[in-house]
């Protein structure tokens, strides 16, 4: 419980100690006061009860005492609070994106990624945001957790992380049907392998992005479009081995027809390049039979290659 795996942990471990322990030490107190009056004042001793009216000093001690202690609880959480508040202006930035069911990093140099890969030692400042509902970004380990609110800038953690290794990301808000998956990795690495792998994802990005505008009929695009499906968040949903999870699985579909709703009307559609690119961008024009709409738009979310590399992707999944 008490573990020291990051920047935060001491702030945190600190008012827990203080409080767990006052408490421990008023739980004996007050528990051996009660037996040594059961015992003292039983029947037998003291055979005519007697009550007192008023002790001053009595009255003193036991307003003094739980108000300072109150009052010192208050200051050494509000100490910690101000800590977890006030990210070094040097910090490193990571945007962190929350959708229906996934997490989304994004680096300063453009690459995404659906686990977060960081530096050790070094302050990192997660800014949070979300696409749909509310999210809570939670890393049990290095005890930090914050809310991402649809609408609501400015939302953060930060942190530096002690110890090289992978710890578990966790949603702690309550969004929706895959909430319970909706979980990820932190991997703390050295500098050099930090700056390695973010050195060389960035070249991928480059080079993929480049096949991707260069055109059609690249056989590196459906390679694009998995990365994209995977940083994108659209894994969560669609399955790519056939099997049915909150919308239809990627396996097979492309130029099958599918029986869809269009504004309550069942219709015939081929999905193709254009109904698939339809269906990112206005999803709940057609809902195809047997599922909600719940899939949120992506407008604005996916650039025209990106929509090419996804389709490439799902076209290659026969
Ligand atoms: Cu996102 Cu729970």
């Amino acid at each position: 419980m008490l573990s020291r795996l990051s920047s935060v942990s001491d702030k945190v471990n600190g008012p827990i100690l203080f409080i767990a322990g006052t408490s421990l030490v008023m739980l004996i107190g007050i528990t051996a006061v009660m037996i040594y009056f059961t015992i003292r004042y039983h029947r037998r001793r003291n055979p005519v009860p007697e009550d007192i009216h008023g002790h001053r000093v009595l009255e003193i001690v036991w307003t003094v005492v739980p108000t300072i202690l109150a009052f010192g609880f208050f200051w050494y959480g509000w100490e910690g609070y101000k800590y977890i508040k006030t990210p070094p202006a040097d910090a490193m930035q990571i945007s962190v994106t929350g959708r229906m069911w996934s997490w989304l990093h994004e680096y300063e140099n453009g690459v995404q990624s659906p686990e977060l890969y960081i530096p050790v030692n070094v302050p990192v400042k997660l800014n949070l945001a979300s696409q749909d509902v509310i999210h809570s970004y939670y890393i049990p380990a290095f005890k930090v957790k914050q809310d991402a609110v649809p609408g609501v800038p400015g939302l953060f953690l930060w942190f530096s992380a002690y110890q090289v290794g992978d710890y578990q990301v966790f949603c702690a808000e309550y969004c929706g049907m895959g909430h319970s998956k909706m979980w990820s990795k932190v991997h703390v690495m050295t500098q050099e392998d930090f700056d390695a792998w973010l050195r060389t994802e960035g070249e991928k990005v480059a080079e993929l992005k480049k096949s991707a505008e260069s055109g059609e009929g690249d056989e590196n695009l459906h390679i694009l479009g998995e990365a994209l499906s995977k940083s994108k968040g659209c894994v969560a949903c669609h399955s790519t081995d056939g099997s049915k999870l909150v919308g239809p699985s990627y396996k097979g579909i492309y130029g099958k027809t599918e029986t869809v709703l269009t504004g309550g009307q069942e219709r015939e559609v081929t999905v193709d390049d254009a109904y698939i690119k339809h269906s990112m961008l206005k999803p709940t024009d057609d809902i195809v039979k047997g599922y909600q709409p719940l899939m949120p738009s992506q407008e604005g979310m996916v650039s025209e290659a990106e929509i090419k590399a996804l389709t490439a992707y799902i076209k290659s999944l026969q």
